[in-house]
């Protein structure tokens, strides 16, 4: 029903918004000022120890400096509670004395109707559940069992059967007093003005009560056992009750969860939230079976800070990765992001816990990037900025990309850190550094005739030929190149770096052959699990092809004192040496692909921007080498006593 602003207005102001509160929390004694109206505790709505959770009784408002929530004596009920609207406003009014207002007798009807329909879905809740217990729930029970859900977890979720016949539900709940009309309004069959008999919408499926954020079941999915059925799932109509962009399954019992864990995360499937919940990550939800909405995503946004958004590891999951970019872009604000876990290829939540149990996520979920670096990567990946112009069009994408981001000042941070990334990947001419200028200018004419004309010629060869014979650039025949062999070896003898650095261990660039080929046997090692020393990596048979490879590079890190590659190491050492490495192979591997660009473009045009270009890559490159000489002694170069083995 509608509630008149007067009536609300009175209400808030005879109650003080810390009685509402202080029914729900305490109140931090130290920080709290009774005699001010002014109270601090630790915030109900996100897990913490201090106490950033404020109201003010003047103002009638809360609000967390932690996560952001802020509210008035409604919104605290409604959220923190999952109360509607009319129920808060019912305890606010008995808080303060007043008598509820008359009412209003059409809202009045809708209500009664929700009741009624919300009665029924529960019917039909409890009739599925009890079909899957009898004779012919057994096709589906032994589906259920295959897929590894314990009886424990089917109840929880309320897992049931819908049996393969036109009117069992139909008849069961006309049979408990439903009316058709009320049976058509849950979406519980399908009718319509040319099907002469409504029939039951689900048959032969396994049912997953969809509940809304006070745990009432107001929809269903259905899945299908079969496999030869046109939808895999099958979900319920909207209706009056069940608006399935403004939902996700399971938000009530994530919301529960996120106090203790401190996050949500969203994954793309039902199957998925409740194998996780299995494994004991109760802090999941997911979609409808559609894309995540805007409101979706607002919803988490009411529950954390940060979500995760957590995609299948196939085509399609990237591909909801990046265009759910757009929807968090619009949506950010100062503190509130979000974070994106991807999972290895070809798997699921649902696949990785359980070959790996909850350690599996849990480490993808450690290693979930910032949706700056999936902006990154979604305009980068599979691309070659080989001209001005390719990269001047990246320039422009980031441009667009970052557009469309409404909060000013996180539009303008997010600007300039893109153009910071263009800047280190590319690399940036000596006379730009330290300049306030944009990007854009860096890749166009402006150099041009910055550069004397008599540095054509002659050496123009020489640097070109010097660069070829640069060790930084090397592609390695068969030797093993020291930087690509101090990754391989680090991760080999330290599994456990795995931990923080899968993603960028799965997407490392090697060149040589046999490196290559070890690498990917390690990663086939962890698919299923994760060994957490060399030795136990070493026994797993995915690497047993691997024994001549791992001996000549060993070999290597012996003879060139790269003691943080070596089990001897301690981790701090061990990933320190990684990541030095990996910074210095990504620049190197950009650095390439400049060089063979500029290359190409002094052969085709032999005009003194193109051989600036070219002197500029050199003297990036010299920079770089005398990194590179660091990590070929790092242990002397730190300090540290140079080892003996
Ligand atoms: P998936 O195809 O990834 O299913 O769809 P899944 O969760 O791995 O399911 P299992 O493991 O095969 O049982 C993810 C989600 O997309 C929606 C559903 O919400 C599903 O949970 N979906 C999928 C549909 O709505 N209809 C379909 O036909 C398929
Ligand atoms: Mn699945």
């Amino acid at each position: 029903m509608r509630f008149s602003q007067s009536f609300l207005d009175e209400i808030r102001d005879r109650v003080p918004i810390s009685d509402v509160i202080g029914r729900r929390v305490a109140w931090d004694k130290r920080k709290t000022n009774t005699s001010r109206g002014d109270y601090w505790a630790c915030c109900p709505f996100h897990g913490e120890k201090t106490p950033s959770f404020h109201c003010e009784d003047k103002k009638g408002r809360y609000h967390c400096f932690g996560c952001g929530v802020s509210g008035d004596h409604f919104r605290f009920l409604t959220e923190l509670d999952g109360m509607a609207f009319p129920e808060a406003v019912q305890q606010v009014a008995d808080m303060a004395g007043v008598p509820m207002p008359e009412r209003d007798p059409e809202a009045e009807r809708r209500e009664a109707v929700r009741a009624t329909l919300t009665d029924v879905m529960e019917m039909a809740a409890a009739f599925f559940e009890g079909q899957l217990q009898l004779a012919g729930g057994a096709k589906a029970r032994a589906y259920l069992r295959d897929r590894g859900l314990s009886g424990q977890t089917q109840k929880k979720f309320r897992l049931g059967y819908a049996p393969d016949g036109r009117n069992v539900l139909k008849e069961h709940l006309a049979s408990k007093g439903a009316t058709k009309g009320q049976i058509e309004a849950c979406g519980l069959v399908v009718f319509g003005d040319d099907i002469p008999v409504s029939y039951d919408r689900f048959r032969d499926r396994i049912m997953f009560p969809i509940e809304d954020a006070r745990g009432r079941v107001v929809a269903f999915g259905g899945r299908a056992l079969s496999a030869d059925v046109p939808a895999k799932y099958l979900n319920s109509p909207e209706t009056e009750l069940f608006h399935k962009g403004n939902l996700l399954y399971n938000l009530r019992r994530a919301r529960e969860a996120m106090q203790r864990d401190g996050t949500v995360v969203a994954v793309e499937g039902y199957m998925d939230v409740i194998a996780l919940d299995q494994a004991g990550i109760s802090n999941a939800v997911a979609p409808l079976g559609t894309a995540l909405t805007e409101n979706q995503l607002n919803l988490l946004w009411r529950v954390t800070q940060e979500p995760v958004l957590c995609f299948d590891g196939d085509k399609a999951g990237v591909r909801a990765a990046w265009r759910s970019l757009d929807l968090a872009l619009a949506g950010l604000k100062p503190g509130r992001s979000v974070r994106y876990a991807l999972l290895p290829e070809g798997k699921d939540p649902d696949d990785l816990v359980k070959a790996g149990g909850r350690e599996a996520f849990d480490t993808v979920l450690k290693a979930a990037k910032p949706l700056a670096d999936m902006l990154w990567s979604r305009e980068t990946s599979g691309r070659v900025f080989d001209t001005p112009e390719r990269r001047a069009e990246l320039e422009k994408n980031l441009r667009e990309a970052t557009g469309q981001i409404a909060d000013e000042s996180v539009r303008r941070h997010y600007g300039q850190a893109m153009r910071e990334r263009i800047q280190a990947h590319f690399g940036a001419p000596q006379q730009a550094r330290g300049g306030n200028r944009g990007a854009s200018n860096r890749y166009g004419g402006q150099r041009r005739g910055g550069r004397g004309a008599g540095a054509l010629g002659g050496g123009r060869l020489a640097i070109s030929e010097s660069l070829t014979r640069s060790r930084l650039l090397t592609a390695g025949g068969d030797d093993m190149p020291l930087r690509e062999a101090a990754l391989v070896a680090t991760v080999l003898t330290h599994p456990d770096l795995l931990a923080d650095h899968f993603d960028d261990f799965t997407r490392l660039d090697l060149d040589h052959g046999g490196l290559e080929r070890l690498r990917s046997a390690i990663l086939d090692a962890c698919a299923t699990g994760r060994p957490r020393s060399r030795d136990a990596l070493l026994e797993h048979p995915a690497l047993a092809s691997q024994k001549a490879t791992v001996e000549a590079l060993e070999k290597l890190i012996r003879r060139a004192r790269l003691w943080t590659a070596t089990a001897e190491a301690a981790h701090e050492d061990a990933q320190e040496g990684f990541t030095q490495a990996l910074r210095l192979h990504r620049r190197a591997k950009s650095l390439r692909r400049e060089l063979r660009a500029a290359e190409a473009a002094l052969g085709s045009e032999a005009s003194d921007f193109n051989f600036g270009r070219l002197a500029d890559i050199r003297k990036e490159i010299d920079e770089t080498e005398s990194l590179e000489a660091l990590v070929d002694g790092f242990g002397v170069s730190s300090g540290r006593p140079s080892r003996s083995f």
